[in-house]
């Protein structure tokens, strides 16, 4: 008999993704049914790029909820760009630190192939915090003290998961992190691009960092890269990283959606606030 492979994992209480060799893709409600739910014992078989990229990205989808695409549209008005972009920077100030800890964490657990790739991967995020202050200081803005006074509050538990996860006995489930981040950039277009670049002063250019962390710039290949990776892990890791992926995309849309939420003139205050200086942005 032909042999297909199906990869499912449980990322909360009571929900299940499954996803198979065909390309099919199932959220499955757990609730009634977990004593009889072959899905409710976690999956012992190997992956494959298809199916586990199937079930990351659902992952993502499941995580992000229903409003999730349009959380993923963007920023609209240049505070919030510049709000996302404070974010973004305790984010990516924080990844080389954390993989790097983690390798030597998984090295020292007998897990060398994983810490070769989390070293690898650190180098090649090294510097993009470098890109968000050069973007804050092409709109005319004292960079480094708005990102050491602002972490705006939607990141914090964003933060926290990454050190958390980053710091486990057993830290395989920081991929899990970075594949949400990196997958949900990869399919910024340049269309995505441009309309932030429009949202900046003519002649100011202050998408260093976006382009770097779109389809433009280096993620589709970091994403690829890292789904054949997962997909070889053995299904224990790749438990762990879907569920984190699960959960990071969990808190980017509460981080989104409260940020949506926020007027730019309160944006605008708490960017002053930690500027220590009057800020023209103009909304
Ligand atoms: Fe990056
Ligand atoms: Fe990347």
């Amino acid at each position: 008999m032909e042999r297909r492979t199906v990869e499912w994992v449980v990322v909360s209480n009571d929900a299940a993704i499954i996803a198979t060799e065909k390309g099919d893709l199932w959220f499955h409600d757990l609730t009634d049914c977990r004593e009889v739910s072959p899905f409710a014992v976690p999956m012992t078989g190997e992956g494959s790029p298809q199916t586990t990229a199937l079930l990351l990205n659902g992952a993502v989808a499941l995580g992000f909820g229903k409003d999730g695409c349009e959380l993923q549209s963007g920023a609209a008005t240049l505070p919030k760009f510049v709000f996302n972009l404070v974010g973004a920077y305790h984010n990516s100030r924080r990844t080389p630190g954390h993989f790097r800890r983690a390798a030597q964490r998984l090295r020292a657990v007998g897990r060398p192939d994983i810490a070769a790739y989390l070293e690898t991967h650190a180098k090649e995020e090294t510097g993009h915090d470098r890109l968000v202050l050069k973007d804050l200081r092409a709109l005319g803005l004292p960079a480094e003290r708005i990102v050491e006074n602002l972490v705006p509050d939607g990141v914090r538990p964003l933060n926290d998961l990454f050190d958390r996860l980053s710091s486990a006995d057993y830290p395989v489930g920081c991929i899990g992190y970075s594949y949400c981040f990196e997958s949900t950039a990869a399919l910024k277009q340049k269309a995505d691009v441009d309309a932030m670049q429009a949202l900046c002063p003519d002649g100011i250019d202050a998408t260093r960092f976006m382009r770097t962390h779109s389809g433009m710039g280096s993620e589709v290949d970091h994403v690829e890269d890292m789904i054949d990776f997962i997909a070889a892990l053995p299904a224990a890791d790749r438990i762990e990283i879907v569920k984190a992926t699960y959960e990071t995309a969990v808190l980017i849309a509460d981080c989104l959606r409260r940020e949506g939420h926020m007027p730019d003139a309160e944006i605008v205050a708490q960017i002053q606030a930690a500027a220590g200086e009057e800020v023209r942005l103009p909304a």
